[in-house]
């Protein structure tokens, strides 16, 4: 049955595809984890994650900002879960609380591995460096599908002391060669030193170390309007087994699109001769979000130049990594 529906669904979005169509799809069932205005302890709900789990449940993730909606500020981490694929959820858990600090955590990517069954959350701390110094990459993980997640450790100490956001959205876990069952988790810096960062995990996420690097230009540098400045970003594994890296283009280079980046050897480098803009995937700055499964690719955000309106989901079918085609037609 769920076969049926899927090559339904395929064969829909072929179609679609194919007659360049847009569509409203029908709500049928609608959740909602978090909705806006101060609930308790929390004064605004930011940040929305969801991932799935090697024993079939959902897990979705927030941050709860306790004193206002501002990026800095103290903060829980927010986690409701789901066993029945969505149609119940849990009371939201704090699994983290940063206490009363002006800059408390910001999410952060949930990353899977599929090869022992953990979840690990990664998100910055003191990230604007807003009272307090120096930026740290934190960990927590669970070992048990959610239900319980370890104490915050504190990435830093291995990585060395560096402003780091990772995502927003989820690492991978390398399914293919090379380096098959290395984590992967991609960010940004602080808009001084930004670009697209990527750190690695080859045993589970026991130990990290510093990935590819692709920097802005000036690096370092304030900004100026059309300088070069990656930011927020999504790594995807494509077919292929390399990385492909969907990215917020901060200062509008090029474009007022995405940029794509991609690492062909696990997430060590990402070479400047293989970044490209996307034109098709026109973007007002802001964080988006991409997947890809089973030979599709899944882009979404808000579909204009300028404002964040029309949220819309499009996907491709003709990214063929040999042709190096990817995301050319999108419907
Ligand atoms: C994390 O480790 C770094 C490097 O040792 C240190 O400077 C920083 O204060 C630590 N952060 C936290 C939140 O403990
Ligand atoms: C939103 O999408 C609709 C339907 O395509 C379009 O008519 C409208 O102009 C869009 N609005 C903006 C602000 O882009």
């Amino acid at each position: 049955m769920a076969r049926l529906v899927l090559l339904t669904l395929r064969l829909l979005m072929t179609w679609i595809s194919v007659h360049s169509l847009q569509i409203k799809p029908l709500v049928t069932e609608e959740q909602l984890l978090w909705v806006s205005g101060a609930q308790g302890q929390v004064n605004t709900y930011r940040i929305p994650l969801l991932t799935f789990t090697p024993q079939g449940s959902l897990l979705a993730f927030s941050e709860g900002r306790k004193k206002s909606s501002s990026d800095t500020g103290a903060k829980f981490l927010a986690m409701r879960r789901s066993t029945d694929k969505g149609y119940t959820w849990s009371p939201t858990a704090f699994i983290v609380d940063d206490g009363q600090i002006p800059d408390g955590l910001n999410l952060g990517s949930v990353v899977v591995d599929e090869e022992i069954g953990s979840v690990i959350l990664v998100y910055a701390f003191c990230f604007h460096e807003y009272q307090c110094k120096p930026s740290s990459t934190m960990m927590v993980q669970s070992l048990d599908d959610g239900l319980s997640w370890s104490r915050p450790q504190n990435l830093s100490e291995q990585l060395g002391v560096k402003a780091f956001a990772p995502g927003p959205g989820f690492g991978i876990q390398k399914r293919l060669e090379p380096a098959k069952g290395r984590l992967v988790v991609c960010g940004h810096g602080t808009l001084e030193g930004d670009g697209v960062f990527c750190i690695l995990s080859d045993d589970h996420g026991k130990t990290w170390f510093n990935g590819a690097a692709l920097k802005s230009i000036p690096y370092n540098q304030p900004k100026k309007a059309f300088d070069f400045n990656p930011d927020e970003c999504q790594p995807l594994e494509m077919p292929d087994g390399s990385i492909l890296i969907n990215v917020r283009n901060q200062n509008n280079y090029h474009c007022r699109c995405r940029v794509i980046v991609r690492s062909y050897d696990g997430g060590l480098t990402l070479p400047i001769d293989d970044v490209r803009f996307d034109y098709e995937l026109i973007d007002p700055v802001v964080a988006a979000g991409a997947l890809e499964k089973d030979g599709v690719m899944f882009f979404t955000n808000p579909l204009n130049e300028a404002q964040r309106v029309n949220l819309t989901l499009r996907w491709s079918l003709n990214h063929d990594p040999p042709l190096r085609r990817f995301m050319k037609v999108w419907k």
